[in-house]
């Protein structure tokens, strides 16, 4: 595609711009694909006439705009079941540094590469071992992502980071499947967000980051796991370590490997004596809002909503605009705070996918002190704490007998 064409959005009908471009910004397509099929009437238009469902033209056009956009080099917002991600030709160097110059992300920080065919696999790494293979069948596609040794000159060096590794995972989103299979090469995708801010669930998260920045963007509805994928290295011997916690808990991995370790360099702050994670990623702060927010955790229910409660007032008192993300099982502890809903105890599949969201949030109606209960960190609990703790800097408030 050529820049005069760039310049003339509405030259297919599969695509739209919502905005010209600001001075030194460039044009970003914006293709709506919430559905890869439409319901089209059948026959006579009489009533109770039948429907039937078919391929969607509008959606098949708009990602093969898309996937033609990605061959060229060009950078391409998507959909997968995670979160939304930056997609990029993994073989072109170019097109990868994009990436990283669009998101703002520091170059040592290594991206994952997407496929849609077991096969593509084959072609970037050496060797997938039987510990891997078993995840593979278990969980793909979905929300794992393994690490596994690169094949020599298959990918840009400037994906893997110099690493002798590649992470690869197979998203279990039929827009992203299309999407990848159409452009025909593996497509390196860190999240597409810039550097920093919360990963984006939504296309329109995306529009407010990176807008301006990058070639376009598939809009396929929100996401539904709403946190990234886990990322897992497997050893020879059964084992698997969690180098990032994520879509696929410790517990379902536990159930087809022989045992389930964590990265000892994952929890807590990085500092003098940590060991450095091996997931290079999980060293940078990441997903901060603008306000300051802290974790509150405590061993009663009632002991958490109290210090909370104290500690809002407090805070409002001495002028911050403040909010609390609770549990719905404590939504009536906090009558008059402005509270966002993690969804229910129960269900930690509904805080998977607001918390994003409602960081944005918080920084969108101007909140300057937020406070945020834990969770159990078990099944998906452990994701949410990890992201909600490197949210808030690690900054955990503990409700005990003392500050009763
Ligand atoms: O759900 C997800 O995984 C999303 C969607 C878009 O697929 N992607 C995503 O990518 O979260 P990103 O780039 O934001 O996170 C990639 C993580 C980082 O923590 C990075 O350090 C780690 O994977 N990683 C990448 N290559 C690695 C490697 N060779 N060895 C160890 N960790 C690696
Ligand atoms: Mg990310």
């Amino acid at each position: 595609m050529n820049d005069d064409q760039k310049l003339q959005p509405e030259a297919s009908g599969a695509h739209s711009q919502s905005a010209w471009p600001q001075a030194g910004q460039r044009l970003t397509f914006w293709w709506d694909v919430k559905k890869l099929e439409e319901r089209v009437k059948d026959g006579m238009e009489a009533e109770g006439g039948s429907y039937t469902r078919h391929p969607s033209q509008f959606a098949a056009m708009a990602l093969q705009e898309a996937a033609a956009l990605l061959r060229s080099g060009d950078t391409v917002a998507f959909p997968t079941e995670t979160v939304y991600g930056l997609g990029a030709d993994a073989r072109n160097t170019a097109a990868v540094e994009a990436v990283f110059a669009a998101k703002g992300r520091p170059a040592d920080n290594p991206l994952i590469v997407h496929i849609a065919r077991r096969s593509q696999l084959d072609e970037l790494v050496q060797q997938v071992n039987g510990t891997a293979e078993a995840l593979i069948q278990a969980f793909w596609p979905g929300p794992l992502t393994l690490v596994l040794p690169v094949r020599p000159g298959v990918l840009s060096p400037r994906v893997t980071g110099g690493l002798d590794t590649v992470a690869v995972r197979m998203p279990d989103h039929p827009v992203a499947l299309r999407l990848i299979a159409e452009a025909g090469c593996p497509v390196a995708a860190p999240s597409a967000n810039r550097s920093g801010r919360p990963s984006p669930t939504l296309a329109e998260h995306v529009r407010e980051d990176l807008q301006g920045r990058i070639g376009g963007i598939v809009n396929g509805g929100p996401t539904g796991v709403g946190l990234e994928s886990t990322v897992v290295q497997a050893g020879d011997d059964g084992t698997v370590t969690i180098l990032r916690p994520g879509g696929i808990t410790a517990e379902q991995l536990a159930a087809v490997c022989a045992a389930v370790t964590t990265d000892p360099g994952l929890d807590g702050e990085a500092g003098p004596g940590t060991p450095a994670p091996r997931s290079p990623g999980m060293k940078y702060t990441h997903y901060a809002p603008l306000g300051r927010l802290s974790v509150v955790e405590g061993p009663s229910p009632a002991m958490v909503t109290g210090l909370i409660r104290r500690e809002l007032a407090a805070a409002e008192a001495s002028g911050e605009r403040t909010a609390v993300l609770a549990f719905d099982e404590h939504a009536a502890d906090y009558i008059g705070q402005r509270v966002y809903s993690l969804g229910s105890l129960d269900t930690l599949q509904e805080a998977g996918q607001r918390l994003y969201g409602l960081l944005r949030r918080c920084d969108e109606d101007g909140i300057t002190f937020i406070l945020a209960e834990a969770c159990p960190p078990r099944g998906l609990g452990e994701a949410i704490m990890n992201r909600l703790l490197k949210a808030a800097g690690h900054r955990v408030l503990r409700a005990d007998a003392a500050n009763e």
